[in-house]
C-alpha cells in the first residue's frame, strides 16, 4: 500500500473508508509527525469504535500509538464530503471499499461485515478524488477483480501471489 501510494514523511492520506483504521495507521506511521491521516467512515458504529479506538488503545510501541492518536475520524459519506474539499488538499485519496466477490475474508472485516456500507465506489467519486489528490488516487481490490477498469485504474501494483493489489492513479506532472 505504501509503496503505491509512493507515501513519504510529512506526507496528507485521505482514507476514504477508515473500516477498523489498519490502513490509516501504517500511512499515519509512514506520513510521521508533520504528515496528516483523515479517516472517513459513514457507519455510526464502525466510526465511533475506531474513533475510540485509536485515541484509546493502549499500544506499548510509542511511535505506533502516536500514529493512531494523530489521525482525524469523520463520520461521513466519502463523495460527500470529497465534494466538500478544494483541489489538491491531500497528497492521496485512498479506496478500501467492502470486495464485491468476497473470496478473501479477513476475520477483522468479518467481525463487522454486517455494519459496513457494502456500496461500490462510483466514478463521480473517483472524479472528485482527483480533483482533491495532488499526488494519486490509490484503490486496494482483489486479484483479478474488474473493478480497477470500470474506474479508471490502468496501473496494479502488488505481489505476484498477493491476494489483493493496488491500483493507481498517478497525478504528477498532470497537475
Ligand atoms: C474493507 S473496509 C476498510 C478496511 C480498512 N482499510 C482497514 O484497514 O481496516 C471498508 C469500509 O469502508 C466503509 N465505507 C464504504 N463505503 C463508504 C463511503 N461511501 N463512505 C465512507 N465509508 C465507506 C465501510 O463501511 C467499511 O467500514
Amino acid at each position: 500500500m505504501i509503496n503505491a501510494m509512493s507515501l513519504q514523511s510529512g506526507e496528507s492520506v485521505l482514507d476514504c473508508t477508515m473500516g477498523l483504521g489498519t490502513d490509516a495507521i501504517v500511512a499515519s506511521f509512514i506520513s510521521g509527525v508533520n504528515g496528516r491521516v483523515t479517516g472517513l467512515e459513514s457507519s455510526v458504529l464502525i466510526s465511533t469504535l475506531v474513533r475510540y479506538g485509536v485515541s484509546t488503545y493502549p499500544e506499548t510501541e510509542e511511535d505506533v500509538a502516536l500514529s493512531m492518536r494523530r489521525i482525524e475520524v469523520v463520520n461521513v459519506d466519502h463523495k460527500e464530503y470529497l465534494a466538500s474539499l478544494s483541489p489538491c488538499s491531500y497528497d492521496v485519496i485512498y479506496f478500501d471499499p467492502m470486495f464485491r466477490n468476497p473470496g478473501y475474508y479477513s476475520p477483522a472485516i468479518n467481525a463487522m461485515r454486517f455494519l459496513a456500507n457494502p456500496k461500490p465506489v462510483d466514478l463521480q467519486t473517483i472524479d472528485l478524488a482527483l480533483r482533491v489528490a495532488a499526488k494519486k488516487v490509490v484503490m486496494k481490490e482483489r486479484r483479478g477483480n474488474t473493478e480497477f477498469k470500470r474506474l479508471g485504474f490502468r496501473t496494479v501494483l502488488g505481489g505476484k501471489y498477493a491476494p489483493v493489489v493496488y491500483g493507481v492513479i498517478d497525478l504528477q506532472g498532470a497537475k
